[in-house]
């Protein structure tokens, strides 16, 4: 029998169960029979508090229980709520907007800005360039609309940033074709925890201004759906204003998400911002952003966009917000110290890592350690070129002791 039944494949392969959810409820298996102490599941992309309990932060809920039905029952517009569009610009860019013609459209989450992109900045055939290590998701949110994924290396040797594998693959594939949309994934990646330095960033503006003068169109798409997990909130978004040096031809959207930043995953909310260099742009950015989501999902649900815009039309509201996801975020990079210094302390290599949820440590056959692991009541995904460990989803104390048994396995 054939892959599919009555599905039509349109050269997809689907395989009969997601890999990260089938690790994860293994892990949900073994701490519902042994325990929580007693397993480490690290399969997670939410954060939780030491005890395993998800994350909500209290200001937002309080926000979310005071809403009149009107808020989540009605329609909203497809680009989203008029304050939305322009709150959510604040929550992005905080004090760093750059200078230029900016629009927002509401997307369900980071991923439908995801979509939107590839679908309207690339034509069908094209490959969309990211980072060797990266979001499996873009793999399937390209396919799915008949594009694929090209990487380039993320690291040099000596583990910076690398610039000239990014310069060589955009130049290589703005050669075969006519435009090209690129993700990057910053501050705080998923899987490796790396966010671009300042100068990494100089050197990517740098790169395009020069890939651009063949005057054909690039997207350059910044997936910050971590930014307010890495550090400081203004620190973390200093690069924001060097988007202004790009050209006509160079669009910068950036696909905000409300997932982590207000612990808001489960309503589905995001923004997909543009900074163009004229108004023109702009408009036809909105204008088919719209008409894709009208294709697609209609429009994104009311509820959160109506949260977010209570949150920042109140400042002593949004300084509660800010400060109770400022405790969160300390104990989630207290949790990336413990395990990166035990790493070090045993010898464990990991992939350069910043901040954020995840962790990821190089090695050659990641499905084999998962499995010696597994059986060890540690659960971890193994990506093409790792293990990626969720710091967000494991206690400090186990994130101490983590390293060492990972290298124990992988001595095995
Ligand atoms: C790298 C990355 N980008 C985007 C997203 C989008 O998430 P959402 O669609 O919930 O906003 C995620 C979520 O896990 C992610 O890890």
């Amino acid at each position: 029998m054939g892959e599919f039944i009555l599905a039509r494949g349109n050269g997809r392969h689907i395989p009969q169960e997601d890999k990260i959810f089938g690790i994860s409820n293994r892990a949900k298996a073994a701490i519902a029979e042994k325990g929580y102490d007693k397993v480490v599941n690290g399969t997670i992309g939410a954060l939780l508090d030491n005890d395993g309990n998800l994350v909500v932060l209290e200001s937002v809920d309080k926000v979310f229980k005071e809403l009149a039905p009107t808020d989540y029952a009605e329609y909203a517009p497809i680009g989203g709520i008029k304050p939305f569009r322009e709150y959510v610009q604040k929550a992005a860019f905080g004090n760093r907007a750059p200078k230029g013609f900016k629009e927002a459209v509401a997307t369900p989450g980071g991923t439908g800005s995801l979509r939107n992109t590839v679908a309207n900045y690339s034509d069908v055939g094209d490959q969309i360039l990211t980072s060797d290590w990266h979001w499996a998701p873009y793999n399937t949110i390209a396919g799915e609309i008949g594009r694929s994924v090209a990487t380039f290396e993320l690291f040099t040797e000596d583990g910076k940033f690398n610039i000239a594998s990014f310069r060589a693959k955009s130049s290589e594939l703005l050669a075969k074709q006519e435009s090209l949309v690129i993700i990057l994934n910053t501050p705080a990646h998923n899987p490796t925890g790396y966010s671009l330095t300042v100068e990494d960033w100089e050197n990517v503006i740098e790169a395009l201004c020069e890939e651009a003068e063949c005057g054909k169109t690039i997207s350059l798409l910044i997936d910050v759906a971590y930014i307010d997990f890495a550090g400081d909130e203004d620190e973390y978004r200093r690069f924001l204003p060097l988007l202004e040096r790009l050209p006509e031809n160079v669009i910068s959207i950036v696909a905000y998400s409300l997932s982590k930043t207000f612990t808001l995953y489960g309503t589905r909310c995001g923004a997909m911002i543009c900074v163009a260099k004229t108004q023109e742009i702009a408009d036809e950015f909105r204008r088919v952003c719209e008409y894709s989501s009208r294709g697609s999902w209609s429009n994104t649900a009311r509820i959160a966009q109506v949260i977010l815009s209570k949150i920042y039309s109140d400042p002593e509201l949004l300084r509660l917000v800010d400060e109770e996801r400022a405790k969160y975020r300390n104990m989630l990079l207290a949790r990336g110290k413990a395990f990166s210094e035990a790493a070090k302390e045993c010898g464990l290599e990991i992939v350069p890592y910043d901040a954020g949820f995840f962790i990821s440590v190089p090695c050659d056959d990641p499905d084999k350690y998962s499995k010696i692991l597994e059986a060890e009541d540690v659960f971890l995904v193994p990506l093409a070129k790792g293990l990626r460990i969720s710091v967000a989803s494991v206690s400090e104390d186990k994130c101490r002791t983590l390293p060492a048994i990972i290298k124990h396995a992988m001595e095995k």
